[in-house]
């Protein structure tokens, strides 16, 4: 995830005005940013650097500019550094390009391009958007954009200047962001309008397929292949406060609406080329290391890898795993971080190669330090996280570890790539499956009014949910303060019954699998010592129906990939109880996004 912005105006503040923009937008990635502006000698100038958008603007001289692009990021391909950051130059250094999103065939089109001469300055797939732009022009600007975007596979949002243009832009929208404004004849182009909010209230929101040529004070929209479309302008009227949260009063909701395309662009980041060097069918066993919602994705992971690969697996709180003993070289150690920087994770990683284990790191940060202490490293590309709980990344460390698992299982000879093939679709429906849960939420708030002044909670669920049960428990306890714990539900009479009565509520996860009758069992025994039951099970179960009115119905899906959609309702469960219970959602006392000390 990344933030672009882009003006076009007779003026000369676009310096001012494309920094102003993109500062709101620093929630999209924060670790390079960068500026091309056309100035007013016609020149194209590009200022980048890793870093801040306030230490990029530190270091900018006073220039007069009417047309300009500018560009944080949230780095998915190549570390951050100044040559990563955007804009990217092609070959001539007139033309200049910022994008969001991923160029899932850039290594066959840099490969091209390379042996027609081109030089490429970064480790970046945007880079090569530019490239083939430059491939194709010929004098028309909008021409060359068209042609390029025939050849790109995946996804994107660009903005494209060329200093034989000045005073023309050439946007783009294929699955990433991009919106468009206007005001007194100045024409902007933003990833989302609370960039824009301080200028305009009007908006076109481009759809897949669209290019925009903006240009005069005008903006023209087209289809990919130039044929002209009607836009659709809308009003919006936020104030520039709700821009930074983009219109949620809090990060970790805003954080929690963005699953359907954090898991998306998850699934579509997937590059097996990054597994070259792993020979699954040496591994002997696999041992997963991990901290807090981290360790209960590695959690699900175990479940899921023994399920597809048939590979023993071990799961180890980081803080534990020093006082373990060593295993043998063959087994792969996967590290799970967010962050990339928890100290007891990172501890553990070198205790790991230490004693000479092959390490894979899993995280959302690029050039964090467990990307640089790890022998491997697969991104989440979740975007920054900002609200302290967990959310969108927990779902996107279990699609890896799905991926991660199919692709280990087909290697393996465990299960047929058609099998594998057949989940993947699967998983492929998650982003829609999320977006039915979204549209539920009155259903979870009413439940969470009822669970606010509850002092304790428990979590049940059992095999790949008993992490939900965990999860569930640590999200509401971190948020709302109210004490809860997660059980595998066949634990619960062996001691914890003794504290159930009617005013402790029990979560329980059902999935319609082997478990469910078990799970439904387990009910019974809650309801009949008097506790509330609040269950979260599967469209058309209506067996549960006689034990509770407090449901939670999620699409069918595949049992073993039922953690993503348990995990959205669990979220919002958590967040309306903490929100009802007037607590700091996104700052939870004694609480910190990145633990980095043992
Ligand atoms: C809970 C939460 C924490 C982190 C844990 C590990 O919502 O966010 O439990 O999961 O501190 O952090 P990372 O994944 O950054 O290593």
């Amino acid at each position: 995830m990344c933030g672009i912005v882009g003006y076009v105006s007779s003026n000369t503040d676009a310096k001012e005005i494309l920094l102003d923009s993109l500062k709101r937008l620093e929630y999209r990635g924060y670790d390079s940013a960068g500026v091309a502006l056309i100035d007013g000698e016609g020149r194209l100038q590009v200022f980048k650097k890793a870093g801040s958008i306030d230490s990029l603007k530190e270091t900018l001289p006073e220039i007069k500019a009417g047309t300009g692009i500018s560009h944080t990021r949230w780095a998915t391909h190549g570390v951050p550094s100044d040559l990563n950051a955007h804009p990217h130059v092609d070959c001539t250094g007139k033309l200049a390009l910022v994008h969001n999103g991923i160029v899932e065939n850039y290594r066959a089109l840099r490969e091209e391009l390379e042996g027609k001469g081109h030089s490429f300055s970064s480790k970046t797939d945007s880079e090569v958007i530019a490239h083939l732009i430059e491939e194709m022009y010929s004098g028309d600007l909008l021409e060359a954009v068209k042609g390029a975007l025939k050849r790109l596979k995946g996804s994107f949002a660009i903005l494209v200047l060329h200093s034989d243009h000045p005073g023309e832009m050439v946007a783009a929208r294929q699955e990433s962001p991009l919106v468009l404004g206007k005001r007194f004849g100045k024409i902007f182009a933003a990833s989302d309008p609370t960039a824009l909010l301080a200028y305009t209230e009007e908006f076109i929101f481009m759809d897949d397929g669209q290019i925009a040529h903006l240009k005069g004070g005008n903006i023209t929209l087209y289809d990919f292949d130039l044929k002209e479309v009607k836009p659709n302008w809308q009003r919006i009227t936020w104030s520039v406060k709700d821009a930074e949260k983009g219109g949620f009063e809090h990060f970790m909701l805003k954080e929690i609406y963005e699953q359907p395309s954090t898991i998306h662009q998850c699934l579509q980041g997937w590059d097996e080329e990054d597994l070259s060097w792993l020979r699954p069918r040496s591994l002997t066993s696999v041992n997963i290391v991990a901290c807090g919602t981290s360790y209960h994705a590695a959690l699900v992971g175990k479940y899921v890898i023994q399920a597809f690969s048939g590979l023993p697996t071990q799961v180890e709180t980081a803080s534990e795993y020093r006082y373990s003993p060593p295993t043998d070289y063959s087994s792969l150690h996967i590290f799970i971080s967010q962050s990339g920087e928890t100290a007891d994770t990172l501890a553990a990683l070198r205790e790991a190669r230490k004693r000479g284990n092959e390490t894979l790191a899993i995280t959302n940060v690029m050039g964090s330090t467990i990307t640089r202490e790890a022998h491997h490293t697969i991104y989440l590309r979740a975007g920054p996280e900002i609200g302290v709980a967990a959310t969108k990344t927990f779902t996107s460390q279990i699609i890896i570890l799905y991926l991660l698992a199919l692709w280990m299982g087909v290697r393996r000879g465990r299960i047929l790539s058609e099998e594998a093939g057949r989940v993947l679709s699967e998983l492929k429906k998650m982003p829609r499956v999320v977006e039915r849960i979204l549209s539920r939420e009155e259903e979870v708030k009413a439940i969470a009014e009822g669970l606010k002044g509850a002092p304790s909670m428990f979590y049940i669920g059992r095999y790949v949910n008993y992490p939900s049960a965990l999860e569930g428990a640590l999200k509401m306890k971190e948020i709302s303060y109210i004490h809860a714990e997660g059980y595998p539900a066949g634990e619960l009479k062996h001691g914890p019954l003794a504290l159930l009565d009617e005013n402790l509520p029990v979560v329980a996860i059902l999935t319609s699998d082997h478990t469910y009758e078990k799970m439904l069992s387990n009910v019974g025994e809650v309801v009949a010592r008097n506790a509330p039951v609040v269950a979260i099970t599967e469209e058309g179960d209506d067996e549960v129906l006689k034990y509770t009115e407090d449901v939670l119905y999620y699409p069918p899906v595949m049992p073993i990939l039922s953690p993503v959609p348990i995990a959205i309702y669990t979220q919002l469960l958590a967040y309306w109880t903490a929100k009802f219970r007037g607590c700091p959602i996104d700052k939870p006392r004694n609480l910190a996004k990145s633990v980095t000390v043992e």
